[in-house]
């Protein structure tokens, strides 16, 4: 490839789960670090990042029909960007590719994306580059401080999986368990709070596996470090997610009844109704001892909004299978959740089990299940009208003088009011829809 001239903006595409939103953020500001600008909305950046997400169908075709777009608008504009394939796809299928698509010349995986200024002095020099290597932690030391941010930040505190559930790739693209050192976390942390976060969402693919030691040398878990959170003035609110059924700990449900900076919000995936299904998944847990977590946490919080994930179709579900599925929803009464069909992943054992269930009736399955979910969203959107609630404001919405933030349960919440975002005010929530509710302001409580 030819040389090119170094790039002035760039912008970064993110496809996939919090975490790789996070990594994009991360992605943006060592390139800003390196002085290369954000693109400016509708405008072609000189550096793509395309950072990918490898969890269900159709990721990777769309990572090169993304390519081809590109490829054909710098034609069109006489100036070829320099494409960068970043996330869990280019970890699962970085050589390929590389192969497949001369366009691209830096392929950079999750655990080392930290190289890609120095990938980029590469490329601008005309050599493709390719780095999956996964150096825990390693990341993290080598990026920039965090400056940026807006009400709300994400910080990455675990990261990977050891479950190995039969259906998922995350344990190979994301590698091993590994948690943040509490005093790198205390550090991030500070600087988005001076940055202007005002709520920050701890992020883990086991979020609550983490385990580490405080400034005392103390062994504590999750709920240690969201204590030591809690106590750092100007930050208003803490969430956490995704949490593992089989890592709650009695402190982390205790914590949900102690800490006010918490909200009363636990997304807890269970995936399917069904032990036998749940035992073929080697989800390690069962439908009873989830159920009993459940009930735990609502003691201790009793206003406790609950979410969850569920797969349909997972090879060799039956109909009566299925149904376990839908009797589990309507005990638990979820406020919010997230289903999906069943994609066979390649090199998960799930993709070559017996059994593999046909698209139609996974899609009658899905909408089946999704009903009942949108059913019971409403219903607990409609429960929470005539409540008064603080609402963290997060941007501006489309009408002068609107605004979206999100009450304690996330749930969108839109209103008018003299105010700015990071603020924190006190709302009564006068009307819900299936995925936000109108609230009034009743008056400001901080920002
Ligand atoms: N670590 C989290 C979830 C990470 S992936 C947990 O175990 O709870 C997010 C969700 O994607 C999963 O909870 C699951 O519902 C879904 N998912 C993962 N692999 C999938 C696959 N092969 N097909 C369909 N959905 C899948
Ligand atoms: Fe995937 Fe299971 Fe690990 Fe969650 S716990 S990331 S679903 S292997
Ligand atoms: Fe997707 Fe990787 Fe997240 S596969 S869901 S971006 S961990």
């Amino acid at each position: 490839m030819p040389h090119t001239s170094p790039p002035k903006t760039y912008r970064v595409k993110s496809f996939g789960c919090q975490m790789n939103v996070y990594d994009g953020e991360r992605m943006a500001e060592s390139l800003a670090a390196r002085g290369i600008a954000p693109a400016a909305e509708g405008e072609d950046a000189d550096l793509v990042v395309l950072n990918t997400c490898h969890i269900r169908e159709k990721a990777a075709e769309k990572v090169y029909s993304d390519i081809g777009r590109l490829v054909k608008a710098g034609d069109a504009a006489g100036k070829k960007p320099l494409i960068a394939v970043a996330g869990c796809v280019a970890q699962a299928e970085g050589e390929e590719i590389m192969a497949r698509a001369p366009a691209v010349s830096m392929v950079v995986g999750p655990q080392a994306y930290h190289r890609l200024p120095e990938m980029l002095d590469k490329a601008v020099a005309g050599e493709r580059a390719t780095d999956t290597d996964m150096p825990p932690i390693a990341k993290f030391d080598a990026l920039p401080a965090r400056r940026r941010t807006g009400a709300t930040a994400f910080l990455t505190i675990q990261e990977g999986c050891d479950k190995f559930c039969t259906y998922c790739v995350v344990p190979y693209t994301r590698g091993a368990e590994i948690s943040r050192p509490f005093k790198d976390l205390i550090a991030e942390a500070q600087k988005l709070i001076e940055a202007g976060a005002r709520e920050i969402t701890l992020l883990g693919q086991n979020v609550n596996a983490w385990t580490g030691e405080d400034d005392k040398g103390r062994a504590i878990g999750m709920d240690g470090l969201v204590r030591a959170l809690a106590a750092l003035p100007d930050l208003q609110r803490i969430r956490y997610t995704t949490s593992h059924p089989n890592d709650v700990t009695d402190g982390m449900i205790a914590m949900h009844g102690e800490v006010d900076k918490l909200m009363p919000y636990l997304h807890l995936p269970v995936q399917s109704g069904n032990d036998r299904v749940l035992k073929a998944m080697n989800r390690s847990h069962t439908v009873e001892s989830y159920l009993r977590v459940l009930e735990r946490f609502r003691e201790a919080r009793p206003d406790i909004a609950l979410s969850g994930d569920f797969i349909v179709g997972f090879p060799g579900e039956s109909e009566a299978e299925f149904a376990d599925t839908l009797k589990l929803v309507d005990e638990v009464r979820y406020a919010q959740a997230f289903s999906f069909k069943y994609s066979p992943r390649p090199g998960t054992p799930a993709a070559t089990m017996e059994g593999q269930i046909a698209k139609e009736v996974m899609e009658d399955r899905l909408a089946r299940l999704q009903d009942a979910l949108n059913r019971d969203q409403l219903a607990f959107n409609a429960a929470s009208v005539g409540k008064s609630c603080t609402v963290l404001v997060e941007r501006k919405g489309k009408h002068p003088g609107q605004w979206l933030g999100k009450s304690p349960w996330l749930q969108s919440v839109w209103f008018e009011g003299d105010v700015g975002i990071g603020d924190l005010v006190h709302v009564e929530l006068v009307e819900a829809g299936p995925n936000s509710l109108a609230g009034k302001v009743l008056e400001h409580v901080a920002g």
